[in-house]
């Protein structure tokens, strides 16, 4: 089946690569052309496992494009994914500048039946928004449908997470457009559920914001067994077994981030708020959140004193591990903190050194080529992404360039028994 992808980042591109390979004929749009000119040939610009393989593999078979050209894109396709960003506006709600913008360039395009199909994360009633727009905005009436169809894929897995979903939802009023979709994951084995198109918006936040409500539940009792001298790994563990309960998203750290959670989380209080229910449990669930990022900031003080002109290490600084991603990073957020308190800081992380530079520039952020180099020198060693790299690191060279043997441990990736043996001070949470 012909497919265009409008808007080529973290879930355009798998969406654009996971239907090539799934058989069908896709075409990824991008207004960004350097970012096109570069996936024409197979320069995937994110860090994303396997992802480059399959955009490598699709190319060549000729299942897969990428263009520029809207108009050409939908013109060849039944189906007409939007996929771009929908960030949080000054009120905490999501920006639909871009959808708004995507939605009347299809609209501009459409010569014939099309099925519109919205993977962006976007406020209850945008389905009936995009119709509406298709429909003032098309120079000539053709028949189409929006189908709301949110993406669940998690960064860093979000090749295998789109191949084998824990279900796929499909919103719509629509029996045709229902049809086409079912035809068009024939191939994937997972359930789905078909409901209207605001349920199956309201998933997508109800979704989200109950995981980062897990992860502020368990940072908030990790803090409490630091005080009882409990730990958290051992109560998460208790707590998993029950299914009612499960071990997912139990993992006490720094606070969540990335590009979705705290959006998802601000603009799910901004549509409560704009249908008059003051959602006081979400908010909840972000001021844990912020808490947990300075939380973290007074362990580094606990344990080395006044941060003014102090020599700090920081392993990590992506959102979390396997990703190059550091929008809304907890780790950036406490480094940027850490700087401001006058500390000397040396950064590494293995993927998302670029994108860290860019988005630390002027805070007095030096960056290091790896581990072994960030710790030279340094008073303190924070590990802030838990990167698998981190844990084989030989921490009997690294004590030995150390100003203080000195370990803050905010994802809990690190043995405190083989550290505390070798001569260090370790400090995880809420153990
Ligand atoms: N990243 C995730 O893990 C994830 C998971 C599930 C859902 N989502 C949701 O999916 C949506 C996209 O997220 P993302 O992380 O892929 O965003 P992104 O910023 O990585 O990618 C968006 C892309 O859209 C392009 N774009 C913007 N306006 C355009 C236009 N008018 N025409 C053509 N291209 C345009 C941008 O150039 C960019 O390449 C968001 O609503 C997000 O909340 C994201």
């Amino acid at each position: 089946m012909e497919c265009a992808v409008v808007g080529t980042g973290y879930v355009g591109l798998v969406t654009g690569a996971c239907l090539a390979e799934l058989g069908h004929s896709v075409i990824c749009v991008d207004r960004d052309s350097s970012k096109i000119e570069d996936l024409s040939k197979a320069h995937v610009p994110i860090y994303e496992a396997e992802l480059e393989n399959l955009v490598r593999a699709n190319l060549k078979s000729g299942r897969l494009s990428f263009t520029t050209d809207i108009r050409e894109a939908v013109r060849e396709s039944l189906f007409v994914f939007i996929t771009v960003d929908t960030p949080s506006d000054d009120s905490g709600g999501a920006d639909l500048t871009h959808l708004d913008e995507v939605s009347r360039e299809i609209a501009r395009s459409i010569d014939s039946y099309r099925v519109v199909v919205n993977k962006s994360t976007v406020p209850v009633g945008t389905t009936r928004r995009v119709e509406r727009l298709i429909k003032e905005c098309m120079e000539e009436y053709h028949e189409f449908d929006v189908v709301s169809n949110p993406e669940f894929l998690r960064e860093g897995t979000s090749v295998s997470d789109f191949m084998n979903p824990s279900r796929i939802v499909i919103g719509s009023d629509s029996q045709k457009a229902i049809m086409l979709m079912t035809e068009l994951y024939r191939e994937i084995d997972a359930p789905l559920l078909v409901t209207d198109p605001v349920s199956a918006e309201m998933i997508k936040y109800a979704s989200n914001s109950f995981l980062a409500t897990k992860v502020s539940y368990i940072n908030a009792i990790a803090n409490i067994c630091e005080v009882v001298g409990a730990d958290v790994r051992e109560v998460a563990l208790g707590m998993g077994y029950d299914p009612r309960i499960g071990f997912e998203f139990l993992k006490p750290g720094p606070g969540f981030g990335g590009s979705c959670f705290p959006k998802d989380c601000r603009a799910l209080i901004k549509i409560s708020k704009d249908h008059g229910y003051h959602f006081k449990l979400l908010e909840g669930v972000l001021d844990v959140n912020e808490e947990q990022h300075k939380r973290i900031v007074d362990k580094v003080v606990k344990a080395v004193g006044d941060l003014e002109g102090k020599r700090i290490g920081v392993l990590g600084l992506a959102f979390k591990a396997n990703t190059d991603d550091v929008r809304e990073s907890p780790a950036v957020k406490i480094t940027r903190m850490m700087a401001e308190r006058g500390a000397i800081i040396k950064a590494y992380d293995p993927k998302a050194m670029e994108n860290a530079t860019a988005e630390l520039e002027g805070a007095g952020v030096s960056f290091a080529s790896d581990a072994y180099e960030v710790a030279e020198g340094s008073s303190i060693l924070v590990f802030l992404a838990g990167w698998d790299e981190f844990k084989w690191l030989d921490f009997s060279r690294i004590k030995k360039t150390m100003a203080s043997p000195v370990v803050v441990d905010a994802r809990n990736c690190l043995d405190p028994q083989v550290l505390r043996k070798l001569g260090f001070v370790y400090e995880g949470v809420g153990r």
